[in-house]
């Protein structure tokens, strides 16, 4: 609410420029759409000249007549113009399926996409060379066992509330096979933290319950890690340190090991630092780091990468990703980013809007792996899935409550 303040502020003016740094990106997508809605309509009314900083690929495409994507710093200089050739007004529904779209959308990720690390050429202004090191193949081996690993069943939460009960998630039935990685995405308020927490062990199902590798879960356990949106880091300890707490749950102590969790999040050499010395892109690293430092058999993730920039959570996906092809834990993750979605998941869970939130849908994501991102837009069928887990997500904002 406050930031509509701020936005219908900066209109009131009626200026003739309007510069908005990131005006949306702590939102959850629903507010995020309205809000984007009013700018572009009160935009045509009034056709002031916008100048908008955005850390999000879509929300560029939807709103701008031309891109400036930006090389990281030091030293930052603009990348080359992409026009964006969609005719307005622009429908969100199917916008992922128009050829327009689809170009200037390649043309974005591929140049983030070319200062990932890892990429070949990493010059400044060298976004020619888009080379990413390929991720690991998964090795083939019958990791999978017959029985499900997360056995999610009947699971609800009612809290008790001063106008009475307040059913928040009903019914919520899922199995998850060892090995797996699920995308749990829904809007916000329907209830996906508190599934995740459930599975945490941090909160106490209403109904139902959960077996992880067959064991009921009472409480939480060192058997799951854990990586909240942000990274919750101890902060009087350095980043080692951090990451040695952890892994000493577990395991002998072993400078080693720590040392090759954190290089494997490109930490390496900066574990003397503390956490108020490092990004918040950095931060999440070692948290990452932290929870594989585990040896989870299961990794919740909750939003995790929700609060950084397109180009350092792209890196931070593909080094999950890695580790996720290396240790082959089983992943489950709460995200609003449909392509972070459609990169990562083995299946993208959808949930209804609530109250009483439950699973509306289960998509399957047939992309073989390794996946890149340019083979992935090159394919018709990621934007028709991407087109039916959007158009699943507006039907839910306009479902009755
Ligand atoms: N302790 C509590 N008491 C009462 N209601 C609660 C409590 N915790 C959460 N809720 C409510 O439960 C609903 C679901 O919250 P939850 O945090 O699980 O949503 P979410 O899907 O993770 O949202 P977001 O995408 O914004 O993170 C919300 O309406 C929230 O207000
Ligand atoms: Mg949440």
């Amino acid at each position: 609410m406050r930031q509509r303040v701020a936005v219908a502020r900066g209109l009131a003016m009626q200026p003739k420029l309007l510069l908005m740094d990131e005006p949306f990106s702590a939102l959850d997508a629903l507010t995020r759409a309205t809000l984007q809605d009013e700018l572009l309509r009160i935009w045509g009314e009034r056709r002031s000249t916008v100048m908008l900083i955005t850390n999000d690929v879509d929300e560029a495409i939807l709103l701008a007549d031309r891109i400036y994507p930006m090389t990281p710093g030091p030293d930052a200089v603009l990348g080359p113009p992409i026009e964006v050739g969609l005719p307005r007004p622009r429908q969100r529904r199917h916008m992922s399926l128009e050829p327009a779209y689809q170009k200037a959308r390649r043309a974005l990720v591929e140049f983030l996409r070319s200062f990932c690390i890892g990429a070949r050429g990493r010059d400044r202004r060298g976004w020619h060379e888009t080379d990413c090191e390929p991720a690991p193949a998964r090795p083939d081996s019958a990791w999978r066992c017959d029985l499900p690993f997360v056995e999610i069943a009947q699971l609800g939460k009612t809290y008790e509330t001063p106008s009475g009960p307040a059913v928040i998630v009903r019914d919520f039935t899922l199995y998850v096979d060892e090995g797996e990685f699920v995308c749990l995405l829904g809007h916000s308020g329907c209830g996906k933290t508190t599934v995740l927490s459930i599975l945490m062990g941090l909160t106490m199902p209403s109904t139902g319950g959960v077996v992880i590798g067959g064991r009921e879960i009472d409480g939480p356990g060192t058997d799951r890690g854990v990586v909240f949106q942000s990274a919750t880091l101890l902060p009087w300890m350095s980043v080692r340190a951090n990451v040695r707490l952890a892994r000493e749950q577990v395991a002998p102590r072993r400078d080693r090991d720590v040392e090759s969790y954190l290089a494997s999040v490109g930490l390496g050499g900066m574990g003397e630092r503390y956490p108020r010395e490092l990004s918040a892109g950095m931060q999440q690293r070692a948290g990452v780091a932290r929870a594989f430092a585990l040896e989870p058999r299961l990794l919740l993730l909750d939003e995790p990468f929700s609060l950084l920039d397109a180009l350092t959570r792209m890196e931070l996906q593909d080094e999950l990703i890695a580790l996720w092809e290396t240790h082959r834990r089983t992943v489950i993750m709460v995200t609003h980013d449909v392509d972070e979605a459609l990169h990562l998941a083995d299946r993208i869970v959808m949930m209804t809007n609530g109250p009483a939130a439950t699973i509306g849908r289960i998509f399957d994501v047939p992309f073989p792996r390794p996946r890149s991102r340019d083979d992935l837009l090159a394919r018709p069928d990621y934007f028709w899935l991407r087109d039916s887990i959007v158009a699943f997500l507006e039907e839910q904002a306009h479902a009755p409550a």
